[in-house]
């Protein structure tokens, strides 16, 4: 998968892209990243990326021209791209959305920055704002990067044979049931009895419980549109009892 990176700030990429798993799927060529430096698109001599907002108030807002020039740029070599533009106005990005994107060959992300780009960087592209979460961060690098991460993870060949995207938190609408490794004790506090038993449909039931456990606990909302049968249901009623008393 290529991914395209629009930023004022390429070097904040460098760090995050070479460690770890997404350094080895960049390596093994599972995946593309590449950055490019809007001031490069700049045309005075100052290289001005950003001005005033017309109407006035704080900040500055992104300039549309060295914006376009970097877009069309990049989409000439992009032509299939899905574009996206970071903002805190955005659909919301969660599990679903990074599956729907992984289906993609080509991705586009731009960051914006200050108080944000000058609107008609929509009217002239197809952009699909995102947004990851209800929070406002100083520029869109970490909410790029946080896209790139969770795509990347669920594309084949990514994670090892010993990681799986199949059984984690949301995957299947629910909260992932709590882990533990060696060793058995620690301080008093011992592993569940089960997880040692080696009978794995006791584990699994276990986990399953586990998993719902949590998520009625800290995200109700979830269970809401979760694929439910008549034991998980039968188990939240008995949970939810024990909450209430
Ligand atoms: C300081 S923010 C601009 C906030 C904007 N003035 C507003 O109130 O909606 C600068 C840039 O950071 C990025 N950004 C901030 N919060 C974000 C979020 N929650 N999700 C995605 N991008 C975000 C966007 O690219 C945004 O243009």
């Amino acid at each position: 998968m290529k991914f395209d990176i629009l930023t004022l700030f390429p070097a904040m990429f460098d760090g995050p892209l070479s460690q770890s798993i997404l350094r080895r799927a960049i390596e093994r060529g599972l995946i593309q990243v590449r950055c490019h430096a809007i001031r490069d698109y700049a045309y005075d001599k100052h290289r001005t990326t950003d001005d005033y907002p017309y109407g006035g108030g704080a900040g500055m807002v992104m300039k549309v021209e060295p914006l376009t020039a970097c877009l069309e740029q990049v989409l000439a070599d992009r032509p299939r791209a899905r574009i996206i533009l970071t903002s805190p106005r955005g659909r919301r990005f969660y599990q679903a959305l990074a599956a729907e994107l992984a289906t993609e060959e080509e991705l586009v992300i731009v960051c914006g920055r200050y108080e944000g780009v000058d609107e008609r960087l929509k009217e002239l592209f197809p952009l699909e704002e995102v947004s990851i979460g209800d929070f406002v961060l100083t520029g869109g690098e970490p909410a790029a990067l946080v896209m790139v991460d969770a795509v990347s993870r669920l594309l084949p060949g990514v994670l090892g044979c010993g990681e799986s995207a199949e059984d984690e938190s949301f995957a299947a609408g629910l909260l992932e049931y709590p882990q533990y490794t060696r060793p058995e004790t620690f301080r008093g506090h011992a592993v569940p009895e089960v997880l040692l038993s080696g009978n794995h449909g006791e584990v699994g039931k276990w986990r399953r419980r586990e998993a719902l456990r949590r998520t009625l606990l800290m995200r109700p909302d979830l269970l809401e549109t979760a694929p439910l049968d008549k034991h998980d249901r039968e188990w939240l009623r008995r949970l939810s009892g024990e909450t209430d008393t």
